[in-house]
């Protein structure tokens, strides 16, 4: 493949109904923003792309918990996204939003494109209504039982608890959010994308890398996870999706076209086109000469970086829209990555298991790149990953300190020392050391930077901290700190050979940690260097000033892990739903009526013509009581005899099918809904009572 001459990048657009949390980062932000450091710093032309993704039912639910417009809730988020990408160092050349006229426009221009083309087809459905509130429900304004596991808390679109995408019409006992009351099926027509017509272009671009008879992309170098999702989806078939909703929040239909009243586009259509939109208003503020040739010339390289629930829509639909517009481009790879869990559990906001990264930017300014160097380590390239603070400690202090900061500091300081901060230089006894301290960074540019290329973001960050632990043990191997006075010529030839390997760390690190790499070049008191400085052993010359030398890391101490795992723990909100609700308010004589005694089950056997019930003989010590006990589904009669139990005995006796059960058995349900024993830890005389 020929090197393109530009790149469009892209970010997915995060909705902006909440804040940013570090999972989002590690997964379309972190990787796509050190891609497009590392291309700039060789002076390719590209365009780095994101905003908020303002439209669609997120925004609208959050809206309507907050009690506020939908308007506020994008704006508050807006603002508050575009500054903490800033502080945390995602370079996008634009932070853009759907909400703008330009985006609206640029939309509808696409849609009634399409429309006049023909592209669409229209259909009239059934769709779940709620009269109450007259209107249509959109797939997450509707809450039911899954049909798969039986999760009564399901979305109308997918099911939390199993992951299944559901189809709102096969819901249980659906339930509008908005009213909760039992929605009602009511007609409604709209226009739907016929992708089944576009699977066989579809195939041969995305699994040969050919798309109208010519070689786009090489599919070896799209990523195995990413395959195989779009793989699955193409081989179960595609069918018509509609790509309009019966909305009041989102881009209007075009009113030239006819029955398009209260007619919205359907969020992800619209989304995707705020790349474009976002590009066409950095043309207008003057930052690009024409947004054109960032979507339309062949020679670009449109490169879409997402989050695993993303890549059906950037790498089939969107596609399909851009193709079927003509004369766009298609994304030549789509860098999908998996989900970042946090402390041994997924990352959620309605629990608010999460690391929000503008609360981090606050707190912990002077951490960003160690933020930055744990979670680019920790990227979910291949599947899920995994942030742990303890883990964040480790790294930090073990790599990034001990390797890096380190050496840094020790180049620094010895030469501050030794020669007042001028770079010193002895030719005959660098020219000994030159082949072993190049062996340090020869091969650096070339390999990190195909890793980066390769969206191999851990791997490079590793390759990059192995120049630093090299360079350590060269450090190590000379002593020049024991040599200073003994071999002057030697120590001279090794502290310049050890400032140009803290140049090259500072060049490289410019795509991983922007900070760090500023605070290096300031304290060598040179200009930022280029991606091709790298590998040289010159780049700063004798003689030179150095100037005042400051640490670049700070350690991470035992107390700021333990205090963040606190906060994180105190500010989790817990998911009451998912508990049982509790019972009326009871007195102590109410309590004090129940008789509990310990017992044990000496006999069992199934109730005929009843799968649910077990006859159980139990020995209460003062007599043996028969109990009929609805446990037969989870335990089988084998199973029960010989164990300690509690017995409710006075509780009135019941004949159940012509036996008389005196007595109740206690066991605990847990919230999956399986029992257990709740036993004596250990035996106990039968007949002990408990209260
Ligand atoms: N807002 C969507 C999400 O957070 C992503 C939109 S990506 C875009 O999942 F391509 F549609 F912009
Ligand atoms: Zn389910």
């Amino acid at each position: 493949m020929n090197i393109p001459k530009r790149y469009t990048i892209t970010s997915a657009l995060p909705y902006a109904n909440g804040p940013i949390h570090i999972g989002h980062l590690a997964g379309a932000y972190l990787p796509a923003d050190i891609y497009a450091r590392y291309l700039r710093l060789q002076n390719r032309d590209l365009v780095f792309i994101c905003g908020s993704d303002e439209h669609g039912a997120p925004i609208t639910l959050r809206a309507k918990q907050e009690g506020v417009s939908p308007q506020e809730i994008v704006d508050k988020y807006h603002i508050q996204m575009k500054e903490t990408f800033e502080k945390f160092g995602i370079s996008f050349d634009i932070f853009h939003r759907t909400s703008a006229p330009l985006h609206h426009e640029t939309a509808q221009e696409f849609f009634l494109d399409l429309y006049k083309k023909g592209a669409f087809i229209e259909k009239e459905t059934e769709q779940f209504y709620d009269e109450e509130f007259q209107q249509f429900l959109a797939d997450r304004y509707i809450k039911g039982v899954c049909p798969k596991c039986q999760n009564p808390d399901a979305y109308g679109d997918q099911c939390e608890k199993c992951g299944s995408t559901i189809n709102a019409l096969d819901l249980k006992e659906p339930i509008s959010v908005l009213s909760g009351k039992t929605p009602v099926l009511k007609k409604t027509t709209h226009w739907y994308l016929p992708l089944d017509r576009d699977e066989a272009w579809l195939k041969d671009w995305i699994f040969k890398g050919i798309l109208d008879g010519k070689e786009q992309h090489d599919p070896k170098l799209w990523k195995k996870n990413v395959m195989g999702q779009v793989g699955s989806w193409l081989q179960d078939g595609l069918q018509a999706r509609a790509i309009t909703r019966d909305l009041s929040w989102g881009v209007d239909v075009p009113a030239e076209i006819p029955n398009s009243e209260n007619k919205k586009l359907y969020v992800w259509l619209d989304a995707p086109i705020g790349y474009i939109s976002a590009t066409k208003q950095l043309a207008l503020d003057g930052k690009i000469e024409n947004w054109e040739k960032y979507w339309q010339d062949e020679e670009t390289a449109l490169i879409h970086f997402i989050g695993k629930d993303n890549i059906v829509f950037h790498t089939i639909i969107f596609p399909s829209i851009l193709k079927a517009k003509g004369s766009y481009i298609l994304p030549s790879n789509v860098p999908g990555n998996e989900f970042m869990n946090l402390e041994g559990d997924k990352i959620s906001t309605s629990r608010n298991w999460a690391i929000w990264v503008h609360e981090l930017v606050e707190e912990h300014p002077s951490k960003i790149d160690a933020f930055r160097f744990v979670l680019c380590a920790n990227i979910p390239e291949t599947k899920d990953s995994e942030f742990t603070w303890t883990d964040f400690q480790a790294r930090v202090n073990n790599e990034l300190v001990a390797a890096f900061g380190n050496f840094v500091n020790r180049i620094m300081v010895l030469n501050h020392k030794y020669y007042n901060g001028l770079v010193p230089y002895h030719e005959e006894e660098f020219l000994k050391i030159k082949e072993e301290c190049f062996d340090i960074v020869k091969d650096a540019k070339q390999k990190i930077g195909s890793l980066i290329e390769n969206y191999k973001f851990r791997e490079a960050l590793d390759a990059f901290m192995q120049v630093a632990r090299d360079a350590n043990k060269f450090l190590t191997s000379k002593e020049p700190w024991k040599t200073a006075k003994t071999k002057p010529e030697e120590t001279q030839a090794v502290l310049y050979a050890s400032l140009q390997i803290v140049a090259n760390l500072a060049t490289i690190t410019q795509v991983f940690m922007p900070n760090a790499a500023k605070s290096i070049f300031n304290i060598l008191g040179i200009d930022a260097l280029q991606w091709e400085d790298i590998s040289r052993l010159d780049l700063l010359t004798p003689g030179h000033q150095l100037k005042e030398n400051h640490l670049i890391f700070e350690k991470i101490e035992d107390d700021f892990v333990q205090a963040q795992i606190e906060k994180l723990h105190s500010t989790k909100k817990i998911e009451t739903s998912k508990y049982p609700k509790m019972k009326e308010e009871i007195q102590f004589d109410d309590f004090a009526k129940i008789d509990i005694r310990i017992g044990t089950i000496v006999a069992a056997k199934k109730v005929e013509k009843a799968d649910k019930l077990l006859e159980l003989s139990v020995d209460m010590g003062f007599e043996t009581r028969t109990i009929i006990s609805g446990i037969a589904l989870h335990f089988s009669p084998e199973e029960v005899v010989g164990k300690q139990v509690q017995v409710l005995v006075n509780l009135a006796p019941r004949k159940m099918r012509g036996v008389e059960s005196q007595g109740m058995i206690l066991f605990a349900e847990d919230l999956e809904g399986k029992l257990h024993f709740v036993s004596p830890q250990s035996g106990l005389e039968n007949g002990s009572s408990v209260s």
